[in-house]
Formats: C-alpha cells, sequence, structure tokens
C-alpha cells in the first residue's frame, strides 16, 4: 500500500517535472489573435508574443512597419499598401486613399459631392453611401469597407508570414466618435478579409493602454491625436478597469499637411526673389514638397536644414520665355518653421479647453497626457501642451505605433495570453458628440 502511494509520488512528481521542463524548453505559443490600426493615412499590425510578454509590431519584407492606407486597381490586379502607393502617379484615377473617411457613413447627396471634390478618383453617391468609381479593363464601384478589406487581407499575411501560423481573429481599433454603423462596416471590412473579430477598441483608448494606463493608478487621461490631416483629442475617465469617454473634439482640417503647405509657401516665395520667377512646373512643385516634407521631419531632431532642389525656371529674357535651370539653395530653421505655423499649433488648445470643459474637468486633475500621431513629435507643439499642463507628456511609445501597440495588448488579453489578465472594457459612448473646430 505504502509502495503504491510512494509510486503514484513519483508519477505525480514526475509529471509536474515534464511540466516544468515542458514549459522550459519547449517553444512558446504563438499569438492567435492580431491587432489592428486601420488609420486613415496608414496602417500597421501587432501581436502580443505570450512567451517574452512583449508587443511586436509586424514588419514588411522590407522592415517598415506601417504601409499606407491606399488600395490601386490595374489591369493587372490589385494593389495595397505601397505597392498601391506606388501606382498612385501613373494611375491615379483608380488608386483609392482616404476610404476610412467614408466608411459606414451616411451622406447626403451634396455634402458627399463636396468632400469628394478634393480627390483624384471618383466618389459615387450610392443612396447614403460612398462607393468608389473604378476604371480599368471595365467599369465597376467598389465600397469603402472593400478597400479597407484589401488593407486588412495586406497585414494579416504580412502577420501570417512572420508568425508562421494562419490567423483568423483579430482586434481593430477605430476613432472614439464612430458610431454603430461604422464600427460595423470596419467589422465587415475585416469579415472580408477572411478575420473574426473579438473586439473593437476606441483608438484614445488603445493609445492609453500602449502606456500600460490600464494597470496604472491613473483617472483621467487626455489623448492628443494629431496626424496628417486630423486633430483628435479625447477626454478618457478611467474607473476601476474601464475606460469611459468623457469628452471629444477635434479639428478634421488640422495636421502635418498644413504645416508642409506653409513651410512649402515660404520656400516657393524665397524661389520667387532670389530669381524673380516662382517655379511653375508641375514636376519642380512636386520635387520641392518632396524636399520641404523632408526637411520637416529633420527640423523636429536639428535646429536647421540645408534645401537643395534642382529647378527648371521659365525666365523671360532679351529673346523671350526661355528655360533655365537652377539650384536652389537655402537654410530653413526650426523657429522659422515654427513662426511660420504659430498660429495653427496655436489652434491645438481649443479643442482641449473644450473637453475640459465639456467633462467638467481642471487642468490640474488630468493625471496623464498621451501623445499620438507623427506630427506630436513636434518639439514647440509637445512644448504647448506641456506648458498648458504644466507637466511632461506621455512620449516613450512611438507616436505613430502608440494605437497599434494598444490593440496588440488588447488582443493578447483576447487571446488569454499569461500574464496579462486585466481588460480595457469600454463603456460605449452613445449620447456623445465630437465638437470640431475648423
Ligand atoms: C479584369 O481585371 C481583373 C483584375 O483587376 C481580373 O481579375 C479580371 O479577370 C479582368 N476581367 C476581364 C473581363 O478581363
Ligand atoms: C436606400 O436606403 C434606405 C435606408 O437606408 C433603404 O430603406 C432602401 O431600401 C435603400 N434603397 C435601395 C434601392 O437600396
Ligand atoms: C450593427 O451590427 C449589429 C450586430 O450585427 C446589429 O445588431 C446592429 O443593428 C447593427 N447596427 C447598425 C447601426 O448597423
Ligand atoms: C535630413 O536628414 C537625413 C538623414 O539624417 C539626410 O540624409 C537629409 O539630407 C536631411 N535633409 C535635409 C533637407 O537636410
Ligand atoms: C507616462 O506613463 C507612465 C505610466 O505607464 C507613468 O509612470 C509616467 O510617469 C508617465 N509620464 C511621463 C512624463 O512619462
Amino acid at each position: 500500500m505504502a509502495g503504491e502511494m510512494s509510486m503514484i509520488g513519483s508519477v505525480i512528481l514526475a509529471l509536474l517535472l515534464a511540466g516544468y521542463l515542458g514549459q522550459q524548453y519547449l517553444p512558446p505559443p504563438k499569438p492567435r489573435v492580431i491587432g489592428l490600426d486601420l488609420g486613415t493615412t496608414f496602417c500597421s499590425v501587432g501581436v502580443f508574443q505570450p512567451g517574452t510578454g512583449e508587443i511586436e509590431i509586424i514588419e514588411d519584407d522590407k522592415g517598415r512597419k506601417s504601409i499606407p492606407s491606399v488600395v490601386s486597381f490595374t489591369l493587372t490586379g490589385v494593389f495595397a499598401g505601397h505597392e498601391g502607393q506606388e501606382l498612385s502617379d501613373v494611375n491615379p484615377q483608380n488608386t483609392i486613399y482616404d476610404a476610412k473617411r467614408f466608411i459606414g457613413k451616411i451622406f447626403d447627396e451634396e455634402t458627399l459631392e463636396k468632400e469628394s471634390a478634393r480627390y483624384p478618383f471618383k466618389v459615387i453617391f450610392n443612396n447614403g453611401s460612398a462607393d468608389f468609381l473604378v476604371n480599368t479593363n471595365s467599369t465597376f464601384t467598389v465600397t469603402p469597407e472593400f478597400i479597407g478589406s484589401r488593407l486588412l487581407l495586406k497585414m494579416r499575411k504580412m502577420a501570417e508570414k512572420q508568425l508562421g501560423v494562419p490567423v483568423e481573429k483579430a482586434v481593430i481599433s477605430v476613432p472614439a466618435e464612430f458610431d454603430e454603423r461604422q464600427r460595423n462596416y470596419t467589422i465587415r471590412a475585416a469579415n472580408l478579409a477572411g478575420l473574426d473579430v473579438l473586439r473593437v477598441i476606441n483608438e484614445p483608448t488603445a493609445a492609453a493602454m500602449a502606456y500600460g494606463l490600464h494597470k496604472a493608478e491613473v483617472f483621467n487621461v487626455l489623448v492628443v491625436d494629431l496626424g496628417g490631416g486630423t486633430l483628435d483629442v479625447s477626454l478618457l475617465n478611467k474607473q476601476g478597469g474601464m475606460f469611459l469617454t468623457r469628452a471629444m473634439a477635434g479639428n478634421n482640417q488640422l495636421g502635418g499637411q498644413d504645416f508642409t503647405q506653409r513651410l512649402l509657401q515660404y520656400t516657393t516665395e524665397r524661389v520667387r526673389q532670389q530669381y524673380g520667377v516662382p517655379p511653375t512646373l508641375k514636376e519642380d512643385i512636386h520635387l520641392l514638397r518632396q524636399a520641404v516634407e523632408a526637411a520637416k521631419l529633420n527640423l523636429t531632431q536639428e535646429p536647421h536644414v540645408h534645401l537643395r532642389v534642382p529647378l527648371y525656371l521659365q525666365m523671360t529674357g532679351a529673346s523671350g520665355a526661355q528655360e533655365e535651370k537652377v539650384l536652389f539653395e537655402e537654410k530653413l530653421t526650426r523657429e522659422t518653421f515654427e513662426e511660420l505655423n504659430a498660429d495653427l499649433f496655436q489652434k491645438i488648445l481649443a479643442p482641449i479647453e473644450t473637453v475640459l470643459v465639456e467633462g467638467h474637468l481642471d487642468k490640474q486633475e488630468v493625471d496623464e497626457i498621451v501623445l499620438v500621431g507623427g506630427s506630436t513629435r513636434i518639439p514647440r507643439i509637445r512644448q504647448l501642451i506641456s506648458q498648458y499642463f504644466g507637466k511632461e507628456p506621455n512620449t516613450s511609445v512611438d507616436p505613430d505605433l502608440a494605437v497599434v501597440t494598444g490593440v496588440a495588448i488588447q488582443a493578447g488579453i483576447m487571446g488569454g495570453s499569461w500574464p496579462l489578465q486585466v481588460s480595457a472594457i469600454e463603456i460605449p459612448n452613445r449620447h456623445l458628440r465630437k465638437t470640431n473646430f475648423s
């Protein structure tokens, strides 16, 4: 009897030991749920690695952590991401971007016509919804959710290639202001890409999670998201493990593109001052814009940069109009950039003040400030925000990847990965309206 007991004991011991060794030496389980950020201009996909507890943002074969939200239709196929973007110059009418601005949204015909005037592709009014007209070997329409699905499919494939397992489940983020219909159509986009959506999470909540704020002792979090073309400010309130959006405001006509535009106007004027004529060739303006865009990025880190752009200027000489090749050179300082944009930067504070008023909160009561979106790298913008609150914002996570990082954490939670158990549950904000300044 005693012998039997000790034998059972040994067996149990051996099983425990095997389990322990297994845990030590077996490869960790693969993530089964991916986190998707379907952005207006860029998309990213990330996973929570159960083995290390780290977030991995999936790279493409060239090491890039996000893909442009662009889908191009040609005679030979449908191209999403960088491949789609590369076709935008030669195939502008069939290269669709900004589809997120249309997904699941109900329009009246006049508003849609106004909104679509700035695009090189055709937007069609279809009984309240927007469709895109594509003309390749035949003429057909595609829906915004179909465009979304091609981007999500691309990211699903990137994830499958990296992880080496099939992926069928996802968590996806949407703007806090999205209504139920817009959320449903985003889910439909994921379904079209063969993905089952386990949860839809608000972008500002995801950004707060990227900083671990779902686990920290904080109550009021302000998220400032300044992208290429829009500013979104959200005031979140955390009660227990739950995030509630208290107020939203923004400006859907303010972003990095506007800052670049100011710099472009300034350099165009400098060309005119130096040579007597502004650049007029489309190709020259394109080159100048690219140089100015690069300079803007450099000025985030450098106090000044040197622009050098070869231009063909249309001079009028003694013998009439003639083209002259010049090398335009100019020193641009960060100070100039800040002066050119001072009024635009100042506009960032209005929606911040609005969410505080609507949320009945004093600025001293904001526990953490989270910055999202590439334009929040601009030093002057960080300074304005920290001066306003009298404290430093949270900036340690790459502002372009904060949302996808948070979505990947949520995906890890949904996938049941140890050691994360706390889930950020969101209280739906049914009666909340976003205040827009623009
Ligand atoms: C038209 O082009 C698409 C690819 O964009 C292709 O799948 C389809 O078969 C083509 N249709 C015809 C009729 O050639
Ligand atoms: C147009 O939309 C309305 C309301 O969304 C719907 O009831 C109607 O069936 C739609 N008509 C067509 C032709 O799809
Ligand atoms: C969204 O989808 C849910 C579940 O499929 C459905 O019950 C609801 O009516 C939909 N809402 C809208 C506004 O489309
Ligand atoms: C910006 O920085 C990059 C890398 O540091 C450099 O290659 C490029 O020439 C710089 N551009 C300007 C306009 O100074
Ligand atoms: C950022 O967030 C963390 C919480 O994860 C907090 O401990 C830290 O103090 C915050 N603030 C700054 C300025 O980094």
